[in-house]
């Protein structure tokens, strides 16, 4: 059974039947309450009685998916049999997929910013504990100036804190609802707003995707952030670095060479960047060149958001493990560091303090180091910690602002 079956007289051919199915699995929560929220409506506006609607509620609490329909609305229609055959009046599938899809973005960006808090905390346990514990900074990755593991952590923290902004943007923007748009321009029955109001365009309210754009913009942020992350691990865990070793709960074996333990989870972090941003610029493309406002090619926008939201929790679940579980090697660290030469610049503040112009500092520094003779003054070795009030503070102000 479709929903338009009354307008043509032959089925379907099986093959049109399979281009046109939505994989709608996932949506099948968000658009039962959507069609609650719907029939709350009608109910108000006398569309069904108080009976049809406790009824409607009833049956709504009792569905569940299966596969085959055209897609989740007609499933949702069908199950709910004789009465469900009123509850379509005052909506269209067009508004009624941009709700549920609306309420499934929200939601979406809501687990993935509680996502990225729990890993941010795990991440500012590792950095308290290691808050002191001196390591090499790099430039182009060469040896530049030493920092402390604490610090270096703290820079993955910030790079979270602004992913937070950007869900909490997309979750905010998925809000409105555009249930009251119709199919395009509304409807005759004079049904009341939805809670939260209807969006002001009806056109719009059916045509527009950018809240599923800010969602895949902010999942593809992430993404390449944890892809970042992955990196370093990779390069910390390599026999080169030697800066942390994996926790066997969360690193592989070789099937071929007995002695491995591999960074897979980093890996697969760092490949999971590429399809994120994929699937931003994919349902970009999707919607550049549509003309206003309901289009078939909208069906495509929510593979991706689902991909989009599991790829999400899975490296964020499975880098929490990592990064929690990680021992860092303080020995290999402090040797990493022990390179005079990381205090070179420091060498020649410690001259431009003595009122030598920076150049020359530079200049009369470049030439110890190029003749051998350069010495790091004993005063330099304790490097403080870089920022006002060190890394303890910073630690310190990280944390109020994750705490809840
Ligand atoms: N499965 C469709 C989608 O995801 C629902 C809307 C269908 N609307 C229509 N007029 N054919 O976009």
């Amino acid at each position: 059974m479709t929903l338009w079956s009354g307008r043509v007289t032959h089925g379907l051919a099986r093959e049109v039947e399979e281009l046109l199915r939505a994989d709608d699995a996932e949506l099948f929560y968000y658009d039962v309450e959507g069609t609650r929220v719907h029939a709350r409506r009608l109910a108000q506006a006398g569309v069904l009685t108080g009976e049809e609607l406790r009824e409607l509620e009833r049956l709504l609490d009792g569905l569940s998916w299966e596969p085959g329909d055209e897609d989740v609305h007609t499933l949702i229609e069908r199950q709910l049999g004789e009465v469900g055959r009123k509850v379509h009046a005052g909506r269209s599938r067009n508004d009624q997929v941009a709700t549920a899809f609306r309420l499934y973005v929200a939601d979406a960006a809501a687990e993935a910013i509680e996502a990225v808090v729990r890993f941010a905390r795990t991440v500012l346990d590792r950095a308290e504990e290691e808050a002191d514990t001196p390591m090499p900074g790099y430039t182009h990755l060469q040896r530049a100036q030493p920092v402390t593991v604490g610090h270096h952590l703290l820079a993955w923290v910030e790079m979270l804190d602004r992913d937070l902004a950007r869900f909490r943007f997309a979750r905010e923007h998925a809000g409105p609802s555009p249930l009251g748009a119709g199919a395009l321009a509304g409807s005759t029955l004079a049904l009341p707003p939805p809670p939260g109001g209807t969006m002001r365009n009806s056109l719009d309210a059916v045509a527009d995707r950018d809240f599923a754009l800010d969602y895949l913009y902010a999942c593809a942020v992430l993404a390449s952030h944890l892809s970042r992350i992955g990196e370093e691990l990779v390069l910390w865990a390599s026999s080169e670095f030697a800066f942390v070793r994996l926790p066997e709960r969360a690193a592989t074996g070789s099937s071929a060479m007995p002695q491995k333990l591999n960074p897979d989870v980093a890996e697969l972090v760092r490949g999971k960047a590429g399809p994120a941003l994929g699937r931003l610029t994919g349902l970009l493309a999707t919607l550049k060149g549509l003309p206003l406002a309901y289009n078939r090619d909208l069906q495509e926008d929510k593979p991706p958001v689902f991909a989009a939201r599991r790829d999400a929790r899975l490296s964020l679940e499975a880098l929490s493990v990592l990064v929690g579980e990680l021992a860092f090697d303080r020995g290999r660290l402090a040797a990493a560091c022990a390179d005079p030469l990381l205090l070179a610049t420091d060498a020649a503040e410690q001259l431009v303090r003595e009122g030598v112009p920076f150049r020359e500092a530079h200049e009369r520094i470049a030439e110890q180091v190029r003749s051998g003779t350069f010495e790091a003054p004993a005063s330099l070795h304790a490097r403080p910690s870089p920022g006002p009030g060190g890394v303890h503070e910073a630690l310190a102000e990280a944390r109020r602002r994750f705490a809840r």
